[in-house]
């Protein structure tokens, strides 16, 4: 399904005929997120490991484990939003991961992306909360959690290996409902 974000912007799920769009994006903000994720291997920055990385996440998607989307201006990769790690039972939980385009900064976007996956997770998946993770000096990304509605609920020390090391982040969750487990 696709959803309008902001102007022409939609967010719509990832496809593998989207490898050449997020093969640019991902060169083309090569320096913007170096210090937000994890070191990637040169593959990751050619068609190749493109095509690779979104068959995987299909692969996953069809087993229930994420739901991979793409931000979308026209034929244009502009960001990417992620639910990672979604697990059933009494937790019915996942995390969510993005980045934005940096010509596309500042426009409110991850905001949209963010809450529209929200949606999502609650209304189609039937989860019962979010949870994502920033470094403690990421205070755009921190800004962005706070107007989609999650609280922090802590700092997870030695957390995720972002940029060459272990790094500490700050712990966000969004509650969306108090449905029992698979009501
Ligand atoms: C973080 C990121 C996703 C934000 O995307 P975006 O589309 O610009 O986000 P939005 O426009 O929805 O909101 C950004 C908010 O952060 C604020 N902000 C931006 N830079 C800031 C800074 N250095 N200090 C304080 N606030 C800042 C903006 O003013 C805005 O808040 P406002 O609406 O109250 O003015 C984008 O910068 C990005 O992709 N960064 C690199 C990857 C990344 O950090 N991903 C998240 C990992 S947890």
């Amino acid at each position: 399904m696709t959803l309008p974000l902001v102007d022409d912007v939609v967010l719509r799920p990832v496809a593998v005929d989207d490898a050449e769009a997020l093969t640019e994006a991902y060169v083309r903000n090569r320096e913007h997120l170096r210090h937000w994720d994890p070191r990637r291997p040169d593959d990751f920055f050619t068609l190749r490991g493109q095509v690779i990385r979104v068959e995987d996440q299909l692969e996953q998607r069809n087993t229930g484990r994420l739901m991979p989307w793409v931000l979308a201006d026209g034929d244009s990769v502009v960001g990417c939003v992620n639910l990672s790690n979604i697990v059933l039972g009494p937790f019915r939980s996942g995390s969510l991961g993005y980045w934005v385009d940096a010509a596309y900064n500042g426009r409110g976007l991850a905001t949209a992306a963010a809450l529209a996956a929200c949606q999502v997770a609650d209304e189609r998946l039937r989860l019962h909360r979010i949870e994502a993770g920033t470094l403690l000096d990421n205070v755009a990304s921190q800004r962005v959690l706070a107007k989609a509605g999650f609280e922090a609920i802590g700092v997870a020390p030695h957390y995720l290996h972002i940029d060459g090391s272990w790094r500490d982040h700050k712990l966000f969750q969004r509650i969306l409902n108090e449905r029992p487990p698979g009501g």
